[in-house]
């Protein structure tokens, strides 16, 4: 998804970029792989994750910083682009993350952002999770990702950006296929403990988190070869800061 949101950005060759929220870093790769950026700056409040990007990225364009997207260690208009990905969302404070992305590149530079497709449910995988989650515990509503993160649709993302006083806002539909090779790879996601669903199965006793994965293996599509053929969908926006 990264790759195919750094080529629909289209940013010219060269210059500085900002990766907000760079987790382990697959925005920063996707950068340096296809924009051919000058250099590339990560930030993340996870120290975790700064560490595993630091490790796993040595390409000397890029560099990874501990930071928060609400207060961004960069001066007023030094970058070209300031990208973010699968971020905004999990941001309390997503229109001063947005304004700080602005307030970071140049007159006439780029901010772009995507988010899950929560709103349509074109993140397939994670819908076909929180409507069985959901037909077995009312309780689950609360907790699925297209009531959380309302942020996570077009017109939001759009709102978003406009506000942070972006101009020629855009927004597009990006979506890359997700193939399971089986029920298990589908499954084993979710028992890391990690994000909204996986911390939401780690809350459930035994019989009920059996009881849920049964119910995702026989609702799940199947191909003919037993795999598990779902399509993942954000909504990708960019903006120009006013020249
Ligand atoms: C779903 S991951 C996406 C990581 C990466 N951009 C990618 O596409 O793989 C969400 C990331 O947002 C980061 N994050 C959460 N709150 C943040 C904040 N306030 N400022 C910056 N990053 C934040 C998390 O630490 C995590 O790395």
């Amino acid at each position: 998804m990264a790759r195919r949101f750094v080529r629909l950005l289209d940013a010219a060759p060269g210059g500085s970029w900002r990766d907000i929220g760079c987790g382990t870093g697959a925005v920063t790769r996707a950068v340096l792989d296809l924009a051919e950026p000058e250099s590339v700056v990560g930030i993340d409040p996870s120290a975790g994750y700064v560490q595993y990007a630091r490790r796993n990225i040595t390409d000397a364009r890029a560099r990874f910083v501990l930071a928060d997207a609400v207060n961004l260690p960069f001066a007023d208009a030094t970058a070209s682009v300031a990208v973010s990905g699968l971020v905004l969302n999990f941001v309390p404070d997503a229109p001063r993350a947005a304004a700080e992305m602005t307030r970071a590149v140049r007159p006439g530079g780029l901010v772009g952002a995507y988010v899950w497709d929560f709103e349509e449910g074109g993140m397939e995988a994670i819908r076909a999770f929180w409507d069985a989650a959901s037909a077995l515990d009312p309780a689950a509503r609360d907790l699925d990702e297209a009531v959380r993160f309302p942020l996570c649709g077009r017109a939001p993302l759009r709102e978003l950006l406009v506000g942070a006083g972006l101009e020629d806002v855009e927004v597009e539909a990006i979506g890359v296929p997700t193939r399971f090779s089986g029920f298990d790879d589908y499954w084993e996601p979710f028992l890391g403990g990690q994000g909204p669903a996986p911390a939401y199965v780690a809350s459930l006793p035994r019989e009920r988190r059996v009881e849920l994965r049964e119910r995702l293996r026989s609702a799940l599509p199947r191909a003919a070869d037993g795999s598990i053929p779902l399509h993942a969908r954000a909504w990708a926006a960019r903006g120009r800061r006013t020249a």
